[in-house]
């Protein structure tokens, strides 16, 4: 059976835990400094096993020793921006937790593929990957896919089309600078710019842009999780099962799209041994030039948190 951690027990772990086993996927280790809470909802989960069917193995634990032998990591744990906090000081934050956290799993774990999920992403991927100094193909960070999802889930609302027939492809940094594609956009091969108008397009995408947003001005205390533990889940598989999955996601780019040394969302074939290739679409003036603003001001908070890194 593959092993799959999840470090972070909280609302995107614990889904994300959630469709692993429920996917039949792997046996999961959920990991958080908080007793009890990985334990509690690991034996909620087994005791919903016998009705989703499953045999898979979801254990809770806050020591690290239970994640060794991994094939995967999932890392979600940090926290949330709270009023009053500044992004630098939410940045200083999760980045010593990822920081932390990053080194005890890949010393038990040191062939094992990572997912990151913790905000801000795109830094959060960069960081891992400097930590476990792992290959960056065994590095990717969760966004795409989830925003790529929110612009299909609009589509469909707005065309009243199956979601079934609905692609859509999200790339850049998960934040307001994101590169929604509409080019790249189907109901089963028919583009989008077919069926809808530009305005209406552009109001789509920009929806897309503050999704995350206008699910935390509804929730007031929280941000999304299902969508996002779903998105891991759908990674996790095409990682287990070989399966070469075309989907956005936030990569260490090489020279591909212009773009070096700047973790951000491009297309990705996901297989066993992690990232297996960048697909280069042709884009447009326009969107290249908006992926390379995206890419800029990744590279903007890396150096940021480089620099609070050092005097913390
Ligand atoms: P949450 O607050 O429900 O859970 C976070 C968990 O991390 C808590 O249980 C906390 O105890 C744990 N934690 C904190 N420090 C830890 C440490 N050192 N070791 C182990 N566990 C630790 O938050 P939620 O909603 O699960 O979100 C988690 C993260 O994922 C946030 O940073 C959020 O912004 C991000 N996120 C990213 C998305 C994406 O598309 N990349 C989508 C949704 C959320
Ligand atoms: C989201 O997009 C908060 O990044 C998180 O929902």
């Amino acid at each position: 059976m593959n092993k799959v951690t999840v470090v972070g027990s909280g609302f995107v772990g614990a889904t994300v835990a959630q469709y692993v086993a429920d996917k039949d996927l792997a046996d999961v280790v959920v990991v958080d400094i908080i007793e009890g809470m990985p334990q509690g909802k690991s034996l909620d989960l087994m005791e919903a096993a016998p009705l989703a069917g499953h045999d898979c193995e979801i254990v809770g634990t806050n020591d690290y020793a239970a994640t060794k032998g991994s094939d995967i990591v999932v890392i979600t744990a940090g926290i949330a921006r709270k009023p009053g906090m500044t992004r630098d000081d939410l940045l200083k934050i999760n980045a010593n937790i990822v920081q932390g956290v990053a080194r005890e799993t890949v010393k038990h774990s040191p062939d094992a593929i990572f997912i990151v999920v913790t905000n801000p992403l795109d830094v959060m991927t960069y960081l891992t990957w400097k930590t476990t100094k792992l290959p960056s193909s065994r590095v990717i960070g969760m966004a795409g896919v989830l925003d790529s999802a929110r612009f299909q889930a609009f589509i469909g609302m707005e065309t009243g089309f199956s979601v079934q027939d609905i692609k859509a492809m999200v790339l850049g940094g998960h934040g307001d600078l994101m590169v929604p594609l509409p080019r790249f956009s189907s109901v089963n091969g028919v583009p989008i710019t077919e069926l809808m108008t530009a305005d209406r397009i552009e109001a789509l995408s920009k929806r897309t842009r503050d999704g995350g947003a206008e699910i935390v001005a509804l929730l007031k205390t929280g941000s999304a999780f299902y969508a996002p533990g779903r998105s891991v889940a759908e990674m996790v598989e095409s990682i287990l099962k070989d399966k070469n999955r075309l989907l956005p996601c936030a990569v260490l780019a090489d020279g591909e799209y212009g773009l070096k040394d700047v973790y951000i969302g491009l297309p990705a074939v996901l297989g066993r041994e992690g990232l297996k290739k960048i697909v280069e679409l042709k884009l447009s003036g326009a969107e290249s030039a908006e992926l390379k603003k995206s890419a800029d001001s990744i590279r903007e908070n890396i150096d940021a948190m480089n620099k609070l890194l050092v005097t913390a």
